[in-house]
């Protein structure tokens, strides 16, 4: 079959699961996804399709080097994120490949020799990091389903406009602080009831939305048994440190006492009281 039939048949697909009309073929998904994704991409969003999780893709709202994250609505009408792996690089599989080996959930599991498997792997421990840190009550867009190298959450913004990420975002002094202790909050939860670390947490994984946090990327996170979860630990609160104190001004803990309340050493009022001596 040439791949134009191979589409249309797509499509016949898609009109069908969605009772869209067929002359409505500019706006909707195949058109924008056919250039950018393989056939066997094009197939998943239809499985997602065919699951009511996806009714159509509206906009591209961010093409990065290993994901594209669309805008998109579901069947109810609600918006929706539907973040895609690429298949690419050599480069991009190395980079990978550290956080998986070591990880005791895929230990046992042999590293995929194709690209292809070795992004579907990717995108499911994403969602199975983001259903861990939802569960434990961490404030993450809510996970909806991943199929293949697709993965669908609540959409954080509205209208299709995304919500600024925490670098973008033009705060009043109280509210960084206010964020500053509610990420942290979030931090010692995913370490003590998922038994995760974020391992890229800084001012570009956090997006704000009326008044609140949400913490995304979440498919390098790993668990407390990884061999580098304690450096990545202490990486990500620095990081926080550095942005809340160094580009905004928030009183900050010391590292080491930001470390010892998130590892359940001392309590949230044992770490507000050392913060605001060390400040006096
Ligand atoms: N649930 C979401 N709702 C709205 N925008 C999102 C959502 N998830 C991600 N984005 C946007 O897409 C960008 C890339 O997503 P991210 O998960 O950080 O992937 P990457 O690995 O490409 O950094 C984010 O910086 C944010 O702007
Ligand atoms: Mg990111």
């Amino acid at each position: 079959m040439s791949s134009e039939d191979r589409l249309e048949r797509i499509l016949d697909q898609y009109y069908r699961l969605t009772g869209k009309e067929k002359r409505r073929v500019d706006k909707d998904l195949f058109e924008t996804v056919e250039e950018v994704f393989d056939y066997a991409t094009v197939k998943a969003i239809l499985e997602l399709v065919r699951k009511k999780q996806i009714y159509e893709l509206k906009g591209v709202v961010s093409a990065g080097k290993e994901a594209r994250v669309y805008w998109g609505k579901d069947f109810k009408g609600e918006d929706i994120a539907v973040k895609i792996y690429l298949t690419t690089t050599a480069e991009f599989r190395k980079g990978l490949i550290k956080y998986l080996a070591g990880d005791p959930r895929f230990e046992m599991r042999r590293i995929p020799k194709s690209t292809k498997k070795l992004m579907e792997m990717w995108a499911n421990k994403e969602f199975r990091n983001y259903k861990l840190m939802h569960r434990a009550g961490v404030s993450v867009p809510t996970p909806r389903a991943q199929h293949k190298n697709i993965l669908v959450l609540d959409f954080i913004g509205e209208e299709g406009v995304r919500a600024p990420l925490l670098v973008e975002a033009k705060l009043e002094e109280e509210e960084y602080e206010k964020i500053f202790w509610d990420v942290l909050k979030d931090v010692r939860k995913m370490y003590e009831r998922a038994r995760l670390v974020h391992g890229d947490l800084s001012e570009f994984n956090i997006m704000v939305w009326q008044g609140r946090h949400y913490i995304i990327d979440v498919s390098q996170a790993v668990k407390l048994g990884h061999p580098n979860a304690e450096d990545f630990l202490v990486r990500d609160l620095r990081n926080l440190r550095r942005f809340f104190y160094e580009e905004v001004g928030v009183q900050v803990p010391e590292l080491k006492d930001m470390y010892l309340y998130v590892t359940g050493e001392i309590s949230e009022e044992e770490l507000r009281r050392r913060t605001a001596s060390s400040n006096e």
